[in-house]
């Protein structure tokens, strides 16, 4: 049993909630959910405005909320206040509705249908790479972006998006940026006609006109090509209906958001680590140049591309994508001893629990070493949970690890990413943690070289 730490959280019934500002979670979420981790404990209840709100530090706490108790959550407040742009999809749909839809998809993200998916990702990545050339100076964010986006075009809709990439992208990146606002996302209703929201409504409609095209144009060929499009409009319900375009739209839109923006995210969190860790980076291309000498990577080389899988589990560690989750309390119970009400909210952040000492050695370190032995086993399960976890866990968990890892290995075995001097990578925690300004790199061709010191035992010349 892991020991809890409960500082000051008030013993009584929820009014006696210390009161606690939005404002400065606003401005800077990470360094607002760090302070009440370090001056509460593990379990903090807060009144932020008028909501009282459970913040949760400790990993057997966060399983209850996700897993024991799952079925007394909904999803949080800012998710709920984007349903205007996810409708009934996925991510923010509840009940038996969202039960029948995650079945509908699942199929497409069984491991052996994802598999099917490496050789897509590969040659795309090799598409990119056409177009790079050494010396040139690029924005890898936007490349990562526009690369994830065109993947799961392809893969879960058989769309080429590449037309569209930059729309998609531009779009996307705006909705993100007014999205970070969560005191306006919470209480400013969608409808009302202010600067904000009607910058929203139009880059939702950008979206929605690609993604009806895509509807249409599948709908007219009538073929089954057996992606993930295919199965949702196949789906009947009990009575024959099948799905408008409505609902298509919101899975549509829930997959292609919440399914590029986060692995590409990742990505660029991962070049801007790799450049400020040279002996990991060393390592990889080592790893890289073992496995693959001069060809691509392919599915069968993953089992063998281990350091390149540590790098991105560190990454995913450091840089979570979804740096936090929220739920709200539909049925009263108790966490930790402490009753919990309907209507309260629970806050839990990775970004908190992944930089956490008690889990982590030297935790703001770099170190995908660290994942070498067993630590992964020995772990309390969410100690590491940068996809979620319980029912409402991350359908597309083992599709981005794959996705992330092939194109980490696809484009490392060919470029070094060196960082622009004075190009300043800060973080923007909206929805997600990206970086707010891109990652701006110069690229430099690699010669191949270490092939053989990986394999001889010199890995510590390189090791980090
Ligand atoms: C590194 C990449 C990714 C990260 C860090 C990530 C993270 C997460 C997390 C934390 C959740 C749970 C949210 C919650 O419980 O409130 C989630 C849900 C979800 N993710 Fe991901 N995700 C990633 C990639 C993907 C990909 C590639 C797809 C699809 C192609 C995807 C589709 C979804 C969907 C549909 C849900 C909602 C699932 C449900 O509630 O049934 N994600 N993701």
């Amino acid at each position: 049993m892991w020991h809890v730490t409960r500082k000051k959280f008030p013993a009584g019934p929820s009014e006696g909630l210390k009161r606690w500002s939005l404002g400065p979670l606003n401005n800077s979420p990470l360094e607002y959910f760090t302070k009440i981790a370090h001056e509460y404990g593990d379990i903090a209840g807060l009144r932020v405005l008028n909501f009282k709100t459970i913040f949760i530090n400790h990993p057997d706490l966060i399983e209850e909320v996700l897993v024991t108790n799952a079925r007394k959550y909904s999803k949080g407040r800012v998710l709920r206040a984007n349903r205007h742009v996810f409708g009934e999809g996925l991510l923010t749909s509840e009940g038996d509705f969202w039960l029948r839809q995650r079945r509908l998809a699942q199929p497409a993200f069984h491991r052996a249908r994802i598999a099917s998916y490496a050789a897509t990702m590969v040659q795309y990545t090799e598409r990119l790479l056409e177009s790079w050339r050494g010396g040139e100076e690029r924005d890898a964010h936007r490349d990562m972006m526009r690369l994830t986006l065109q993947i799961v075009g392809k893969t879960l809709f058989d769309a080429d998006v590449e037309r569209d990439a930059k729309e998609v992208g531009k779009s996307l990146e705006l909705l993100l940026e007014i999205g970070a606002n969560f005191r306006r996302t919470i209480f400013v209703p969608h409808w009302l006609p202010t600067p904000a929201n009607l910058r929203v409504k139009r880059e939702v409609e950008q979206i929605e006109k690609i993604l009806y095209r895509i509807i249409a144009e599948r709908r007219a060929s009538g073929h089954d090509v057996g992606d993930l499009l295919s199965m949702l409009l196949a789906a009947q319900d009990e009575d024959g209906s099948k799905m408008t375009d409505r609902q298509l739209r919101d899975e549509t839109i829930t997959l292609f958001l919440a399914g590029h923006e986060t692995t590409a995210s990742t990505l660029s969190w991962t070049w801007w680590l790799l450049a400020q860790n040279p002996a990991v980076e060393a390592k990889l291309h080592a790893e890289l140049d073992a496995v693959l000498g001069d060809r691509a990577p392919t599915l069968d080389d993953l089992p063998r591309l281990v350091y390149s899988g540590h790098v991105i589990t560190e990454s995913l560690r450091l840089y979570p994508a979804a740096w936090g989750m929220a739920r709200l309390v539909v049925e009263d119970h108790e966490i930790a001893g402490y009753p919990v009400t309907k209507g309260m909210g629970v806050a839990m952040a990775q970004w908190v629990v992944h930089r956490d000492p008690r889990w982590y050695e030297a935790p703001e370190e770099f170190r995908p070493v660290r994942w070498e032995g067993d630590l992964m086993k020995r772990l309390p399960r969410f100690a590491y949970f940068p996809f979620g976890g319980g029912p409402r866990q991350c359908i597309g968990n083992a599709f981005a690890v794959m996705e992330a890892t092939l194109i980490l290995a696809t484009i490392a075995r060919k470029f070094r990413l060196r960082l622009v001097a004075n190009h300043p990578v800060v973080s923007l925690a909206s929805i997600t943690l990206r970086p707010r300004h891109g990652v701006r790199v110069v690229l430099e061709a690699r010669q191949k070289k270490g092939v053989e010191r990986f394999f001889t035992g010199e890995q510590s010349a390189v090791a980090d």
